[in-house]
């Protein structure tokens, strides 16, 4: 692949580590989930998601668990695959508010053990696209699409 040297300093550091869909969607009531891969390199590390601007205090986040165990906030749950390297992001009972920009995302800050990481930190950006649900108009007896 040949890519101009200038566009290649357009993208965000890392950028070509983390990648994942650029769009999805969902509908009112129902539930997506969002798989981001990762390079090799980033296997130990934290993976998040998070709304944008994904200020710390306005946006919530969410973190995997070195545990590998599923770790749930609220309507939302993040689950790392070290295996095929990817991470699975899902969002539940999704209403026309969570439509926007999120970002996937490595936190590069510390390592597992607590070692300074040396990498860039990678995010991915992608819009969540909600689309009114056949039952939109009453959300009561939308309990079946979650
Ligand atoms: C994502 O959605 C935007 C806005 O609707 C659109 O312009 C863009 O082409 C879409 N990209 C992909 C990869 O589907
Ligand atoms: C989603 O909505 C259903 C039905 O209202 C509710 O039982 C369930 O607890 C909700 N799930 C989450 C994760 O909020
Ligand atoms: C990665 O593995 C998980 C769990 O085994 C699976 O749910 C997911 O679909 C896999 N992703 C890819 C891209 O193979």
């Amino acid at each position: 692949m040949r890519l101009p040297w200038a566009l290649l300093l357009l993208c965000v550091p890392g950028s070509w580590s983390l990648s994942g869909p650029r769009n999805v969607t969902g509908t009112v009531g129902g539930s997506l989930s969002v798989q981001c891969r990762y390079k090799k390199e980033y296997e130990a590390f934290d993976k998040y998601w998070c709304r944008q601007p994904c200020l710390p205090l306005f946006s919530e986040t969410v973190t995997t668990s070195a545990s590998g165990r599923e770790v749930r906030s609220g309507r939302v749950s993040i689950l790392d695959h070290p295996g095929n390297l990817t991470f699975t992001v899902t969002l539940k009972n999704l209403t026309a508010d969570d439509a926007g920009k999120y970002r996937c995302g490595i936190s590069t800050l510390l390592m597992e053990e607590g070692l300074p990481g040396f990498l860039p930190e990678p995010f991915f950006q992608v819009q969540v696209f909600v689309s009114p649900g056949p039952c939109s108009a009453v959300s009561t007896s939308c309990s079946s699409y979650s």
